[in-house]
């Protein structure tokens, strides 16, 4: 394939010197501060962008994100609370939940943006930045399914990781023998990969969420993100190609190499990475399960969107749009798509853990 985009001088480069591992591909190709995907100055989440995501789709989910703070608030008895967005992209939730009764952070990696920098927000490039004092609320919407990952393929002679290299023709594969670490990995969830079987993995979920979960003594980690839990995830029928995919305008595409840094590279995330490091650090798992029945526990069923019509809409052009808004609010709990597909991971460490509102059975 050809080496076009706007990251192509920069890889062009560093190719001269010999191959780079998809790894460092994904690395320069989203995050490069001048020619990464996330580096441009408008963000490329959002329905004009390449792809959506729950905040963006609706404002049913700021509703209910409020709501959890609401709670959050109530629990912590007059403390003066943080709400941490971390990957807040544009910082665009945290705009529409201005007055909550907590002191509201944005952590980007791409500072800044377009639309970010609006007080009483206060945007930061590294949660070592968010200020420690008080019960924290950290939460993450698709930020560890943007991190840098690895590609893995098992072959008769053992395990492969892919590579990139430069041809006369443009990019393409290469296979080595992946370094132990990735052995270790697999062992440590009891995988074994079958022959053939490609897997995506990026070592970083464990190590960010470490740093999350260490950041606060008083905190409850918020994460809705793709993946599932190893044996899942992993499975050699289910995913046999690992879950690897490129978005470029609402379209996804397998052909991850192709114009780097102008397309998103992502891929579903191992939960039981998360899981285990937050438990290990003291934290109890209060909830695992899909968004549609994390935000409906979160009593949504009242809201105007989702609710009858009470009136009919004054013009055909009204209807169409209410209709749209109406059909967007229930993507995100309808039982497939985006309210299928995301889980959300909710752990507590010091804040008062009898049952949340998430909790209550729903059928
Ligand atoms: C898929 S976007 C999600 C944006 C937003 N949370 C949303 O749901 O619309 C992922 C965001 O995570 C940010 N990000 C990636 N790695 C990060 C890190 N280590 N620390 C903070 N932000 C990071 C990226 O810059 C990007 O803005």
């Amino acid at each position: 394939m050809a080496m076009t985009g706007p990251a192509s001088d920069v890889l062009r480069n560093l190719l001269q010197y010999g191959d780079l591992s998809f790894r460092d591909f994904v690395e320069i190709a989203l995050y490069h501060p001048e020619a990464g995907y996330y580096c441009g100055a408008q963000s490329p989440v959002g329905k004009g962008g390449d792809y959506v995501t729950s905040p963006s789709l609706s404002s049913l989910f700021s509703h209910a994100i409020g709501r959890l703070i609401d709670e959050f608030v109530t629990r912590s008895n007059g403390a003066m609370c943080s709400f941490v967005d971390i990957g807040c992209g544009d910082g665009s939730l945290l705009r529409s939940l201005e007055n909550r009764n907590v002191v509201p952070w944005g952590v980007d990696r791409s500072l800044m943006r377009a639309g970010q920098a609006a007080a009483p927000v206060h945007f930061v490039s590294s949660l070592l930045e968010v200020e420690k004092q008080g019960p924290h609320l950290l939460f993450s919407n698709e930020l560890f399914d943007a991190l840098p990952f690895s590609r893995l393929v098992m072959r008769p002679d053992g395990l492969h990781e892919l590579w990139v290299h430069e041809t006369d023709e443009g990019l393409d594969w290469r296979e080595r023998e992946a370094a132990e670490v990735y052995d270790d990995y697999f062992a440590s969830h009891g995988i074994t990969l079958e022959e053939g079987q490609f897997a995506d993995v990026s070592l970083d979920w464990a190590a960010m969420y470490r740093d999350i979960a260490s950041f606060s003594p008083q905190a409850l980690i918020v994460t809705f993100d793709y993946g599932y839990r190893a044996k899942q995830l992993f499975h050699p029928r289910a995913r046999r190609f690992g879950t690897a995919a490129a978005y470029s305008q609402q379209r996804v595409s397998r052909d991850l190499l192709a114009n780097p840094g102008g397309q998103d590279l992502t891929a579903h995330i191992n939960f039981d990475d998360l899981i285990r490091m937050g438990e290990e650090l003291g934290y109890e798992t209060l909830f695992f399960d899909r968004q549609a029945k994390f935000l409906l526990s979160l009593g949504l069923e009242d809201h105007p969107l989702l609710a009858p019509l009470s009136e009919a809409p004054e013009s055909v052009e009204e209807a169409l749009a209410l209709r749209e808004t109406r059909e967007e609010a229930r993507r995100l709990i309808l039982p497939d798509g985006i309210g299928e597909e995301i889980r959300v991971l909710v752990q507590g460490r010091g804040v008062a853990n009898h049952t949340w509102s998430f909790q209550r059975k729903l059928f």
